[in-house]
């Protein structure tokens, strides 16, 4: 966990704090305690007790700061999100309050298919005005990665104009963005009646279009009674790993269609949602590797009451991950902390599991393994926080404890630190 001082010092070195690294180390949090975490050009060079430092604190780096006790966490990675979209659904809420479900509203015209309109009447810049905030709330909270979805578009402008505006959000704000393409998300209204036709569109130009563009990471398709079926899901599937993008899926929010199995089928990314996802499921997903992608959010936000298979999932190894699934229609949650301390109220994860979650699975899920964890080589993404242990950050509802977020060795949010 050490690397000596090359000929030239670190960027940075904080000394007297408590690493959560998530490192498998076999203490709870891969923790260690009177630490000092160490960066140059964007990477970790250091992360490791104070008595393993390889020199005196100011030879090292000729910007030492003390963290004064604080819990240093990675950089938390929200794998799930919708982040980019036109308005909101408050209007909605108040209908399901009203009795509504769901899929009723969907069924009259109203859920993702009114964000999309939202969503294709605004330009570039005026639907990145309108994400901005939203991503900003996230990073206050100790994010430094976020995965975000497109699937608010279906048509070729409209999604390419959404993960422009993805990409544009990392860029501007200086942390890590990673984009996934969701065109089957809904039936676009030009399609109506004539969803094999869209599926085709999906496969014969969209996803192609997509693919060359280099906009997207990942495919996602929304599998459900109310959206596409496992055999569309598949098409879409087959077509995305035919270019060479891996997938992901929404899969078992609502009834289980198979969705968890069908994502391993193909070696899907994640499964997300599964609240309805069988034993088979959970088998199929831990011998592909498949990640469990938690999102308590829109469990809450849909008073669902079907817990995802948290039992059968720690049985079989399968990782778990959480996220926020930030969207106006099922979970309009602009915290992953909040989603953190649901993930153990609500789905009884504890809060080793549910840091996991936030951090190395998380990354996992994205199919990316430099950042998640403290360790050398790894990108110099970590949150300081106003709490002297990691279990504190899912304990606490609200409130801000992110005292500073730090991504790539640059400050991004929070109070700055001498450097
Ligand atoms: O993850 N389930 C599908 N997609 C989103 C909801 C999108 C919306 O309602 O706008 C979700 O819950
Ligand atoms: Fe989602």
């Amino acid at each position: 966990m050490q690397e000596n001082p090359s000929n030239s010092r670190w960027d940075g070195l904080l000394i007297d704090c408590h690493l959560a690294t998530m490192n498998e180390t076999g203490t709870p949090f891969g923790a260690i305690r009177n630490a000092a975490l160490g960066w140059k050009d964007g990477r970790i060079v250091f992360a490791g007790a104070m008595s393993a430092l390889p020199g005196k604190p100011g030879a090292l780096s000729a910007h030492v700061q003390s963290a004064a006790g604080a819990c240093i966490t990675p950089g938390l990675v929200d794998c799930h999100t919708h982040l980019v979209f036109g308005g909101n659904r408050a209007d909605e809420f108040d209908q399901r309050l009203n009795g509504a479900s769901y899929q009723d509203i969907a069924r009259a015209g109203g859920g993702i298919v009114s964000t999309l309109k939202a969503t294709r009447e605004l330009d570039e810049a005026a639907l990145l005005a309108e994400s901005l905030p939203r991503a900003r709330a996230l990073l206050a909270d100790g994010v430094t990665t976020i995965e975000i979805k497109s699937g608010y578009g279906l048509d070729l402008p409209s999604e390419m104009k959404m993960l422009r505006v993805a990409r544009t959000l990392g860029s501007t704000l200086g942390i890590g963005v990673r984009t996934t393409f969701l065109g089957a998300h809904a039936l676009p209204p030009e399609f109506a009646g004539r969803q094999d036709e869209y599926v085709a569109h999906i496969c014969d130009v969209l996803l192609p279009e997509v693919a060359r563009s280099g906009l997207a990471d990942a495919v996602d398709a929304f599998c459900e009674t109310i959206a596409f079926t496992p055999a569309q899901t598949r098409q879409v599937f087959r077509q995305a790993r035919a270019l060479g993008l891996p997938v992901k899926l929404h899969a078992d929010q609502l009834s289980d269609l198979g969705g968890a199995a069908l994502s391993a089928e193909f070696g899907g990314l994640s499964a997300d949602h599964i609240e309805h996802t069988s034993a088979a499921g959970v088998r199929a997903m831990a011998k592909a590797g498949t990640v469990a992608v938690l999102l308590p959010g829109a469990y809450y936000a849909l008073r669902d009451t079907t817990l995802p298979p948290i039992a059968a999932l720690r049985e079989h190894g399968v990782a778990m991950a959480v996220a926020t699934d930030l969207n106006p229609g099922t979970s309009p949650l602009l915290s992953l902390r909040l989603a953190m301390n649901m993930a153990c109220t609500l789905f009884r994860l504890t809060p080793e599991e549910a840091l996991r979650g936030t951090t190395v699975n998380a990354a996992r899920a994205l199919g990316i393994n430099d950042r998640g964890r403290l360790a050398c080589g790894m990108r110099a993404d970590f949150t300081i926080w106003d709490a002297a242990a990691p279990a504190d950050l899912c304990y606490w509802i609200g409130g801000t404890l992110a005292r500073s977020v730090i991504s790539a060795g640059v400050i991004v949010a929070g109070q700055a630190f001498e450097q």
